[in-house]
């Protein structure tokens, strides 16, 4: 039996509508934000068709952090005070280029990254304390693993997230909550349309959002790459001596 009550932020992610396809088959409320209401509507009638018993929505910048805490006070009211799972998708990869050369584009990265998502996370924690049970799953990014001239901007923001969840695991383990940070590697979604694709590297929605799933349902580690062998090729790039490193245009 999965999780009832599912807060969905940043429900239009590739990845996130994956996430809530496994739910709504499961007969979960379901409360969807993100910043497109038209396509909010849109997925949630389509959830609604596929079995969700109930699906609101919230149409806003999640980058708004001024706004997390009532709003996440609404979110859990409209699940009747219960939040079983809370999933924090939303995420912008950015132009590190641009963004090196336009100081106010690279704290908006970071602040769509890291200061509003750990906004989120941390009232999610307070709620997920208060009722000694449920779960958070942040994704964050295998880009926070060791900062490369093609994406440290963006991998800086996922790295604080991965830290702060990892904290917040920490924090709720002995009140009967958890807390999950995902680090993805490659996935084939809107996000990485422009990079010429596929390998072996690459996963795909679908698989993603299921082994999220698996994470939120099943004991999990606090920490997980996703696909696992992620773990692996992430440990010698971050061994790479940097007299090496310095020679690559990863
Ligand atoms: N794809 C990959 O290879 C990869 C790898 C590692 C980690 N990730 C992470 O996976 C997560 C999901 O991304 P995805 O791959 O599924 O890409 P995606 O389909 O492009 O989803 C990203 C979503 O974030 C939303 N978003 C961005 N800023 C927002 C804001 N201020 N308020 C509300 N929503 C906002 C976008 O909304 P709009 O539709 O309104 O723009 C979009 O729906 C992200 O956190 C990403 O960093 C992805």
């Amino acid at each position: 039996m999965l999780k009832r009550n599912i807060i969905i932020l940043g429900a239009l992610s590739a990845i996130a509508e994956e996430t809530a396809r496994l739910y709504a088959a499961k007969g979960a409320n379901l409360v969807l934000a993100g910043r497109n209401e038209e396509r909010l509507n849109q997925l949630a009638a389509d959830l609604k068709i596929r079995g969700a018993a109930q699906c609101d929505v919230v149409a806003m910048d999640l980058s708004h952090e001024e706004l997390v805490a009532s709003t996440f006070a609404e979110m859990t009211s409209a699940l009747n005070g219960k939040a079983d799972g809370v999933y924090l998708f939303y995420g912008l990869l950015g132009d590190q280029r641009q963004e090196e050369g336009d100081i106010t584009a690279a704290l908006r990265n970071i602040n769509v990254n890291f200061t509003s998502a750990a906004a989120w996370c941390l009232a999610a924690a307070n709620q997920l304390e208060r009722q000694a049970s449920g779960v958070l799953i942040a994704v964050s990014s295998v880009a926070g693993d060791r900062g490369r001239q093609s994406n440290y901007i963006y991998g800086a923001g996922k790295a604080g997230l991965t830290v702060l969840v990892q904290g917040i695991a920490h924090r709720l383990a002995p009140k009967g909550a958890r807390a999950v940070v995902a680090k993805l590697g490659f996935v084939d979604t809107p996000m990485t349309a422009h990079i010429a694709k596929k390998g072996l590297l690459w996963a795909k929605p679908a698989a993603v959002a299921a082994r999220l799933v698996a994470a939120a349902e099943k004991p999990s580690l606090p920490v997980v790459y996703v696909p696992g062998f992620w773990r692996v090729i992430m440990t010698i790039i971050c061994i790479v001596p940097a007299k090496i490193f310095h020679k690559t245009k990863l």
